[in-house]
Order: C-alpha cells, then structure tokens, then sequence
C-alpha cells in the first residue's frame, strides 16, 4: 500500500516536473518567435493575454486546428473587442509547423 501511494505520488511529481517543462519551452519558443513582442500570458499586449485564448477556447476540441491555422496564417477578428481589430501576423513560414503546433498547445495548456 506504502509503495502504491509512493509510486502515485512520483508520478504525480512526473507529470507536474513534465508540465512545467513544457511551459518553459513553450515560452523560450514564444521569445524565440517574436510572439511576446504583442503576447503574454496574463495581459493584453497587442494581443489578447495567452491566458485569455485559453479560457476562451476551453473544451473546443476544433480549436487547436483553428489556432495552428491562425498563427501560420495570421487573421484577425476574433479579438476585436480586446485588441480594436489589430490582426495577428502570419507566421508560416518564418516560424516551423512544429513549434507553431507546440505553441499553440502551450497556450491552450495555460490556466
Ligand atoms: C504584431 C503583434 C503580434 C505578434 C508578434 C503575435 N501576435 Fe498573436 N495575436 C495578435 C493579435 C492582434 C491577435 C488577435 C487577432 C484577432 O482579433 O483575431 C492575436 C491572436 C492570437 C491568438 C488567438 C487567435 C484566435 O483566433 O483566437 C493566438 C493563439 C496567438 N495570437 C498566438 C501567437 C503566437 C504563437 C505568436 C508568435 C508565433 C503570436 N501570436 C505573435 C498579435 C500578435
């Protein structure tokens, strides 16, 4: 039983040690790609908060798809109301289809 609680324990610090890891490669990524100029997590920069885009797509199995789409592509009109209609720039393919997939699932991971 001790053993059972331990292992459930180390994998729970596994997976909180994996999830943090991912979060600071999604933000080296987000630096390296320029997207913190108009982007953070908690506020709106130019763009709406990280935190935000998250929250509004919660649980829209379409949304990752949708957002790749977006960054690679840029467009606007989503966030009007936040950003007065500034669009978000293309990204593709300045930026690699698998960071931006890694991007996006960094966002969509936030709180
Ligand atoms: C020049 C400023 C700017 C930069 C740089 C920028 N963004 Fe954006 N981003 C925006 C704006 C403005 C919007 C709101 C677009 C809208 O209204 O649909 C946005 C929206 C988004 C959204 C939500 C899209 C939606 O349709 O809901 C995501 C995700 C996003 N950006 C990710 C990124 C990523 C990843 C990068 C870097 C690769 C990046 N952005 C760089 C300005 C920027």
């Amino acid at each position: 039983m001790k053993a059972r609680l331990l292992s459930i324990s180390a994998a729970a610090v596994l997976t909180l040690a994996a999830a943090q890891a991912n979060a600071e490669e999604g933000l080296d990524l987000a630096k390296k790609a320029g997207c913190l100029a108009c982007h953070a997590v908690d506020k709106k920069v130019v763009g709406p908060a990280w935190g935000d885009v998250s929250k509004k797509y919660k649980g829209d199995a379409a949304a990752k798809a949708a957002l790749v789409e977006k960054v690679k592509k840029g467009g606007k009109g989503n966030w009007t109301e936040v950003t007065g209609g500034v669009p978000m720039p293309p990204y593709s393919p300045r930026v690699a289809d698998a960071d931006i997939e890694k991007l996006v699932d960094f966002v969509l991971a936030l709180p």
